[in-house]
């Protein structure tokens, strides 16, 4: 697509809806002016969708209805027409059993919203984990000009003298109460500040993670990523992004004009970069597939090989998010590895990732680390494949504890979450720290959804004796502010037949991380032998959307996406016909 020349408003997309002298057009007309708009408003002007997924019960974007009005004021100043419109929220901490069950239905809301209405470019407002990829994947697969806004990470949060970051330091300090150590009051003095603001987890969690995927694939302005929800900057953000949303919609400038497969190479290595969330490995996959790029398991692991950790942040780091804003921010961090990434991949700035990030600082060393002293060399992430994972499975080794690199231990097998949760405290489970914990029932069909059950809890009689990492093996994912050495989205999972089905309490199993290795040590004819008495899976839902999810989603290493929905539909834009 091309730019619309001299700004001529006929070739906008919503002149197909408002500037005909037709019955249509004039409908159309005759209900905006009900709405106490007049010619002037909106005629000749692009009209800027702000998809909004503000609700009451998504903690981390609570701040976006005041955003939204500020992303209207840019809009305006650049003489665009805004038009909000609230799209599906995904809040991570109300939704059960997981977003990630809905991830891929805001993406197809998105891209029908986009499709159907009368919007020459849209801003795309998310930021609680999976609002980023599910916003992304719709705007691809619409290839509608779209920016993204994120939602950005809550303040740091201060507990005594201690500073507490979401998620990682919950999971700690629960450990902490389950092993007798903190007392009620404190517990509920955690409770009361380790949520400090509007915004996300300001850890390196997931919401993170994708913020600054985004930002490193081009969909954002720079520096996006990293500013706190609630300082005045994320307003200037705010504006300045409806700006240029409206230079998108006269610069026809698309997602296809900007997002190549060296973008998505970009994305991957910022998220090794900065120690992220093993759900990127997940998303990007889907993300890549809605531009019909085929991205492998093999490449992370590819990249991984080559690409330090040197954003010192939790969980396997030690700061946090606005730490890292005040650090220099990402385009700091990228300016590190400079030499790892497309600099002359384009960003929706219409800029290329090499300009917008041109000159950018670190202003400390101990948070974005210098590359002669990086958190660790490479390998952030790894792939590893065996008998247990045919298709792979992942671990993010830079929260892994080094000591459990290589373990062989018996496997403690647990059927599926209640099991889990019903014996896991037990004080007569057989287990002990060498001890293998199993859990299943937990991918993509399994839970079903994909939940963030792969860290599975520490026994509590072996939290008592001191016990802090163990090695658990799961088709879950792990929240992004997890730690610890857990195996993850063993492909495929137990409910689609895979080999994990099939482990039995005391099986050995081992895991050699420096040669990406998982071995189940059962013989191929005992594997048999269980797989012909092993029962089929009951059918997961007889109808509505859990029924769509269970026909379609596809498995971890493809990106659970829906088998459907991969690739773009450009002839489906209703404006061209
Ligand atoms: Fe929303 Fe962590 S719960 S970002
Ligand atoms: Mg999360």
């Amino acid at each position: 697509m091309s730019p619309l020349p001299e700004r001529d408003p006929t070739l906008l997309r919503s002149h197909q809806w408002f500037g005909k002298d037709d019955l249509r057009s004039f409908g159309h007309r005759s209900r905006l002016k009900g709405m106490g708009f007049d010619d002037i408003d909106y005629q000749g002007r692009p009209i800027v969708a702000i998809l909004n997924t503000w609700s009451e019960l998504n903690t981390c974007h609570s701040h976006f209805r005041n955003r939204a009005d500020e992303v209207r004021r840019g809009i305006l100043q650049s003489g665009g027409f805004p038009v909000e419109v609230p799209v599906m929220s995904l809040g991570e901490m109300m939704m059960k059993p997981t977003t990630m069950l809905y991830r891929n239905l805001l993406a197809m809301e998105v891209e029908e919203v986009l499709r159907c209405h009368p919007i020459d470019a849209a801003v795309l407002m998310g930021g609680c984990d999976k609002t980023v990829p599910a916003m992304i994947m719709g705007a691809i697969s619409a290839d509608i000009p779209s920016i993204f806004m994120p939602a950005g990470p809550m303040l740091r949060a201060r507990w005594k003298d201690q500073t507490l970051g979401s998620g990682s330091d919950a999971w700690k300090y629960w450990d902490q109460r389950l092993a007798g150590n903190l007392c009620d009051r404190d517990w509920n003095q955690i409770e009361n500040c380790i949520a400090s603001s509007a915004g996300t987890c300001m850890t390196m969690g997931t919401a993170s993670t994708m913020a600054c995927v985004a930002e490193a694939m081009g969909w954002t302005l720079p520096g996006a990523a990293t500013i706190p929800a609630v300082v005045a900057e994320h307003s200037r953000l705010a504006v300045a992004t409806g700006r240029r949303a409206v230079e998108m919609a006269w610069e026809n400038f698309r997602p296809s004009n900007f997002m190549t497969t060296q973008s998505i190479d970009n994305g991957l290595t910022t998220s090794l970069a900065i120690g992220g969330s093993t759900n990127a490995i997940v998303h990007l996959i889907a993300i890549a597939g809605r531009m019909e790029h085929e991205l492998t398991l093999q490449r992370f692991d590819e990249l991984s090989r080559t690409t330090p950790v040197i954003g010192d942040l939790r969980p396997s780091g030690r700061f946090l998010m606005q730490d890292f804003f005040e650090a220099g921010g990402l385009s700091a961090l990228l300016v590190r590895i400079e030499e790892l990434l497309h600099l002359n991949a384009k960003t929706v700035s219409g800029r290329t990732l090499g300009e917008q990030i041109a000159g950018a600082e670190v202003i400390n060393d101990e948070v974005i680390r210098p590359r002669d002293n990086p958190v660790a060399p490479a390998g952030g992430v790894c792939l590893l494949r065996g008998n247990l994972a045919p298709n792979g499975c992942v671990i993010k080794s830079i929260a892994a504890s080094k000591k459990l690199m290589h373990h062989r231990g018996k496997a403690v097998v647990f059927e599926d979450y209640p099991d889990m949760k019903a014996r896991i405290n037990d004080d007569a489970l057989e287990v002990d720290e060498n001890s293998v914990l199993l859990l299943r029932s937990a991918g993509p069909l399994g839970a079903p959804g994909f939940p963030e059950w792969g860290m599975l809890p520490i026994p509590k009689k072996l939290l008592r004796a001191g016990v802090t990492d163990m090695v658990r093996l799961s088709d879950a994912r792990m929240s992004g502010t997890s730690y610890g050495t857990c195996v993850l989205h063993i492909s495929p999972e137990s409910a689609a037949g895979g080999p994990l089905s099939l482990v039995q309490t005391g099986d050995d199993i081992e895991i050699n991380l420096p040669e990406r290795t998982i071995h189940w040590h059962v013989d191929d004819a005992e594997i048999e032998r269980r797989r012909a008495i092993s029962p089929k899976p009951p059918a997961l839902a007889e109808r509505g959307y859990l029924k769509l999810f269970a026909n379609h989603v596809t498995q971890a290493d493809q990106g659970c996406d829906f088998d459907f929905l991969t690739g773009r539909s450009p002839g489906q834009d209703p404006a061209i016909h």
